[in-house]
């Protein structure tokens, strides 16, 4: 695979060295083309419409749930629900869903996936447990002990936006099941850098946002078991989402237009279907190699550092795409800051959503370099060298 020439598919990276995917990828121009052609070609709505121009959107956004539908091999293209995002996903499910009994989350759940679990465990009385992690590594045989058949829900985040681990999810899902619990994933992290395979994996619900992989940002997804999203109650009412309605009554629609309420993000439902059709040419496999090449610079570099910590499993294959650190005790945003302007690389500092962890260790915060497809060896060597300069300032 020419990654030189993928590198030329973003323009922006003329201008900086990017590193930080896990919040917001960039958008190859084939992306941005496709967002284009919406708008100048047929910018009208679907889903109710006769006339051609609403028909040209029906067609495209069939195209594109066929594309994230292979993308992430899913049974029926009418288990994707579109939403704004993966927190949009996870808040349908915890409000549609009834959950009889306990929760069980990780240790490094992201907010989206911890504040609506705590809010559900309060309000209905239910048991949330959480799952730590030895030396950053998902520690499954606590799991196993914890694991039983008052758990109705395990729902985990597939691979860390903090430390970027992945959890054994087929292992998880499987021992799930044998209690009799349903499970979900928060893919947020694994859709964009990893193969998903949902058929396989027979996770019951998945979550993840387009704009993490490639897509335009406000566009996101759930999948769902058949039985399960038709199941569900719906969070929002209101067009497209019944068939008929009088005074008094309505009749609902078929999943997953019963999911997707009002006129919705065309551009973005379009654009994340280019976006998916993109990552599936350049190969999930090739994806993963160029970010461990790079991480394994930026690992290297780092590490030679003294004073500086790296979050999460000691060995980099096990978090391929993210190296997040610490430097002495020093302020991670006043790091962030210095590399920024001395260098224009761009990395996000802080708590990354995961309060909890850091509350947890006591530590105040990372700063987090994140690796995507367009990534390359100078990026990595960019910032172990601008990272040196920044030492010499903060001592
Ligand atoms: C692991 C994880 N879960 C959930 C989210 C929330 O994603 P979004 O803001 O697209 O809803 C993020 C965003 O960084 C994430 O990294």
């Amino acid at each position: 695979m020419n990654f030189d020439k993928i590198r030329q598919d973003f323009p922006i990276l003329n201008k900086v060295t990017y590193l930080d995917s896990a919040c917001m990828s960039l958008k190859p121009i084939q992306v941005i083309d496709k967002i284009n052609e919406y708008y100048k070609e047929y910018p009208g709505c679907g889903g109710r419409g006769m006339h051609s121009i609403s028909k040209k959107v029906d067609e495209e956004v069939l195209n594109a749930r066929k594309e994230i539908q292979k993308l992430l091999n899913i049974k029926k293209e009418d288990q994707i629900v579109f939403s704004k995002n993966t927190t949009e996903s996870l808040n349908l499910v915890y409000n549609g869903l009834k959950i009889n009994g306990g929760i069980i989350t990780t240790d490094k759940e992201h907010n989206s996936n911890l504040v609506p679990v705590i809010r559900l465990c309060k309000k209905n009385g239910l048991k949330h447990t959480t799952i730590g992690s030895k030396d950053g590594i998902f520690d499954l045989e606590e799991f196993k002990e914890k694991m039983n058949r008052d758990v109705k829900l395990v729902s985990m985040v597939h691979t860390s936006n903090l430390d970027g681990s992945t959890i054994p999810a087929k292992e998880i899902i499987k021992i799930a099941h044998e209690n009799g619990a349903l499970t979900m994933l928060d893919g947020a992290q694994s859709a964009p850098h990893k193969e998903i395979d949902l058929k396989k994996l027979d996770v019951d619900l998945f979550a993840c946002s387009g704009h993490k992989m490639l897509g335009p940002t406000g566009i996101g997804m759930l999948y769902g078991k058949e039985e399960i999203l038709d199941k569900m109650e719906q969070f929002i009412l209101g067009g497209e989402t019944v068939t008929n309605s009088t005074y008094n009554s309505y009749e609902i629609e078929k999943v997953p237009n019963r999911f997707e309420a009002g006129l919705q993000h065309y551009s973005g439902i379009i654009g994340f279907g280019e976006a998916c059709r993109y990552l599936r040419k350049v190969g999930m496999d090739n994806i993963v190699k160029q970010e461990l090449k790079v991480n394994q610079i930026i690992d290297d570099g780092l590490r030679n550092i003294e004073g500086v910590s790296i979050l999460g499993p000691e060995d980099v294959g096990l978090r391929p795409g993210i190296t997040s650190f610490n430097y002495k005790n020093k302020d991670v945003h006043q790091i962030a800051l210095l590399l920024d302007h001395s260098k224009k690389i761009m990395m996000r500092s802080g708590q990354h959503c995961v309060h909890s962890w850091f509350n947890k260790h006591n530590i105040k915060g990372s700063v987090r370099a994140s690796l995507y497809l367009y990534n390359n060896e100078e990026d990595a060597n960019k910032l172990v060298d601008g990272f040196k300069q920044v030492t010499k300032i903060l001592g």
